[in-house]
């Protein structure tokens, strides 16, 4: 255990991060799809479509960055309050990454996960689903986290009833229960924690996004909506994570290194 780490507590990835280290996992919430179609008098659609787009570009560059595992929340637990027409639209855009991006990613050594609750889903997306993970399990290039149907208090609510019914089984002591074991049930386990959430699009909120997986991250808001989201935009978001001080609870040392978090 590390100096500063409560008994039970996950361990962080690093107590300190060294401005100049690009960050291994970085989340994005990819929002202002609707408005930059609407500026451009299109249909949300097409906002949508021109998303998927940037989401590409982006992948490919997270993997030219070093960065080792990118999280992108592609449809939250409340998308499904939009308009049915919208929602199969953006059931059916992912349907249409998974055909169309699969063998591209598996050659590129991706490995793809995707994160949410999976019985929402129609048996042929969960299917396709549990196949890009299967396909891609034993990849050892970047890890593509897609968070779908994915919701923070969702996630965590189902990891409380796990452990609840298996506390009652006598399965588990409710005693033992502590943060490494909740995040080992995390639809995350086994991922390290991101230490970059970028939102686009000038919304400064987080959504229900990581909430337990965030809590020492640094975030970085672009005003850039999600299909102008380029290259250019990405490292400028790195840039700005890496003039951030990172100390967990710490304190800043002379050296510019944090001291033991309390
Ligand atoms: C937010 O824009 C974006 C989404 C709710 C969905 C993100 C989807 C993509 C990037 C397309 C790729 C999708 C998949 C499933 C692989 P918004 O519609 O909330 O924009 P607004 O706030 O401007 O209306």
């Amino acid at each position: 255990m590390s100096a500063g780490q409560r008994p039970g507590q996950a361990a962080h990835p690093a107590q300190v991060a060294p401005a100049q280290v690009a960050p291994a996992h970085v989340a994005i919430i990819m929002d202002g799809n609707g408005r930059w179609a609407q500026l451009r008098g299109l249909p949300r659609q097409e906002g949508h479509r021109r998303g998927l787009e940037a989401l590409r570009g982006t992948v490919r560059n997270a993997g030219e960055l070093g960065i080792r595992v990118l999280t992108l929340y592609s449809f939250s637990t409340e998308n499904w309050r939009r308009p049915a027409t919208e929602v199969s639209f953006l059931l059916g855009l992912l349907k249409r990454f998974v055909e169309k991006d699969l063998g591209e990613l598996h050659a590129a050594g991706v490995r793809v996960r995707v994160i949410g609750g999976r019985d929402d889903l129609a048996p042929d997306l969960r299917r396709m689903v549990e196949h890009a993970e299967a396909v891609t399990r034993d990849n050892d290039g970047m890890t593509l986290v897609v968070a779908f149907n994915y919701g923070s208090r969702d996630e965590i609510v189902r990891v409380a009833r796990q452990l609840a019914t298996d506390a009652a089984a006598g399965r588990i002591e409710a005693t033992a229960i502590d943060e490494a074991m909740l995040a080992l049930r995390l639809d995350t386990a086994g991922l390290p924690d991101p230490e970059l959430v970028i939102r686009t699009s000038g919304e400064t909120r987080i959504s229900n996004f990581l909430l337990w997986q965030a809590a020492y991250a640094e975030f970085v808001f672009t005003p850039v909506l999600w299909p102008d989201f380029d290259r250019a935009a990405f490292e400028a978001a790195l840039a700005e994570y890496g003039r951030r001080e990172r100390r967990f609870g710490g304190l800043a040392e002379p050296s510019g290194r944090a001291a033991g978090a309390a």
